[in-house]
């Protein structure tokens, strides 16, 4: 079975719906590892309740990126892993990682890509005035959001409301992204 790596720097809510479908057996592949940047992030909570074990490596206690990259991919080279599952994970993927895993990154990201890349994606919507935003899922190459789009999803901006728009945005997420894992690995 596919080995998954998921990366996030935060809540991890999504890790943990895909983690959920995965735990069900609706997903044929394994979660080996959860991956973080920050060493305080509440994925971390998320994976010990499944046992999951936690790569958690801030950059700065590194030179430079590749040394941290090389350092994450010596980890996934020890659980064997296939695929990287980004999930809120907050970083550029560098050469190190690109190089390893080359077509074999996916991201998931709060908009229609290609309109607002980057961070605070739902806020740039907002800011815009846009009636109808969404969610993305995607490869990863080199570029900031800029890979092949695999799936997307249309959410309607709550106006003014950021609170209840961010959370149909995350509902819609926890739908999407395992739908597509599914479409990747139950063949
Ligand atoms: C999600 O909304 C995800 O789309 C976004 O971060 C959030 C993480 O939430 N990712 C990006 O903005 C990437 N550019 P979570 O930690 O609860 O899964």
């Amino acid at each position: 079975m596919t080995n998954l790596a998921l990366f996030a720097s935060g809540s991890g809510s999504n890790y943990e719906a895909i983690q959920r479908y995965v735990t069900e057996g609706k997903i044929a592949a394994n979660i080996r590892l959860v991956v973080t940047d920050r060493v305080d992030a509440f994925v971390i909570q998320r994976a010990k309740k499944y046992d999951i074990p936690v790569l958690a490596l801030s950059p700065k206690a590194f030179e430079t990126k590749e040394a941290y990259e090389q350092a994450i991919l010596a980890e996934l080279k020890k659980y064997d892993i296939d695929w990287l599952i980004l999930a809120g994970y907050m970083r550029l993927i560098g050469p190190v990682l690109l190089g390893a895993y080359a077509d074999h990154i996916v991201n998931i990201h709060p908009s229609l890509l290609p309109s607002f890349p980057g961070k605070d994606a739902i806020g740039q919507a907002l800011a815009h005035g846009v009636k109808v935003t969404g969610v993305t899922v995607h490869y990863v190459d080199e570029g900031m959001d800029t890979g092949r789009i695999i799936q997307q999803r249309a959410v309607e901006v709550v106006e003014g409301d950021r609170e209840q728009t961010e959370a149909a945005i995350h509902a819609m997420e926890h739908i999407l992204y395992p739908e597509v894992l599914q479409n990747l690995f139950n063949s």
